[in-house]
């Protein structure tokens, strides 16, 4: 193996902070959660509408969602059928129950303030890491690694030469991003351009390298060496319990008063015993009732 690298190489060097940012300040896309003004709430609640989600869905649903409840309080009053059905089909709709149970704490218990540190962010319904370090970081501009997939892939390329990340391991991967992070004010807006660089340029599939402001990247100076494995194919939609639950959910949805099972079952005819499974399943979570007539009817709706 060649040593390419030089010896006094750390990973700041290879991720260049002032690059970065510039780059950032250049090409950032225009995403209204990154505007000033833009409340705790609200970037609270766009980042459970990004986790799993592609921004271009989000971005409707996000306009429309903090002009209805632009705070915790607000979305604590709204009923829980009433956010599922704005949560619309940004899919996997338990971030949507999260979310009313998170803003309900919040208007309870914290005064409808966001809290701003990671360990009481963490304590919330439906934050983990990554979103309770978002929170801090975006919100309140506090210096913490923040590391989602993309950084995760980012830092794998630039610092340590290599095509894809490995599993992810929350210190190893919180320690990598440490290190990058400045010293100063400038810690978010480096975070949200890592973030940015990655979802942008240095993509999964098809990176475009001859945009990307890090020069001295580890991978580019090795010669772009491939991943050991080959691309995990995406996942399929079509068929799974997941495409029927949504489904069952649109109809439900659509309806205002609860809805018989063969009304139900005609949102899905190619497989009853899917279909049990998908309405059992839905009830599990909490996100369907049953009335006390035996029809089904969005969770909070049923009087
Ligand atoms: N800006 C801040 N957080 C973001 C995210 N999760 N996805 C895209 N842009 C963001």
């Amino acid at each position: 193996m060649p040593r390419i690298l030089p010896h006094r190489t750390t990973p700041a060097t290879q991720v260049p902070a002032d690059e970065l940012v510039n780059w950032y300040q250049q090409f950032r896309r225009d995403l209204p959660w990154r505007e000033p003004g833009v409340s705790a709430w609200q970037i609270l609640v766009s980042e459970f509408m990004l986790q799993q989600t592609p921004v271009s869905r989000v971005l409707p649903i996000w306009t429309d969602w903090v002009q209805r409840w632009p705070t915790a309080s607000a979305t604590a009053a709204a009923t829980a059928a009433d956010v599922l059905r704005a949560w619309g089909k940004l899919g996997y709709p338990r971030r949507a129950k999260r979310l009313h149970e998170c803003a309900t704490v919040i208007a309870r218990d914290f005064g409808d303030v966001v809290p701003d540190d990671v360990e009481t962010l963490l304590a919330l319904p439906g934050v983990g890491s990554y979103t309770a370090r978002a929170v801090a970081c975006f919100a309140y501009r506090k210096r913490v690694p923040v590391v989602d997939t993309n950084v995760r892939r980012v830092v794998t390329r630039a610092v340590h030469g290599r095509a894809d990340a490995a599993a992810p391991s929350p210190a190893r991967d919180h320690a990598d991003v440490s290190a990058l992070l400045p010293d100063d004010d400038a810690a978010p807006l480096f975070s949200v351009a890592l973030m940015e660089l990655g979802a942008t340029v240095c993509t999964a599939r098809a990176p475009r390298c001859g945009l990307c402001p890090l020069a001295r990247c580890a991978w580019r100076q090795r010669g772009y060496p491939p991943a050991d494995a080959p691309p995990r194919r995406a996942q399929t939609y079509a068929g799974t319990d997941r495409q029927v639950r949504g489904r069952l959910l649109d109809v439900l949805r659509a309806s205002d008063s609860p809805v018989t099972r063969a009304e139900l079952d005609v949102a899905w005819q190619t497989d009853g015993a899917q279909c049990d499974r998908a309405l059992n399943s839905l009830l599990a979570d909490g996100l369907v009732t049953r009335t006390l007539g035996g029809r089904f009817c969005l969770a909070g709706e049923e009087s």
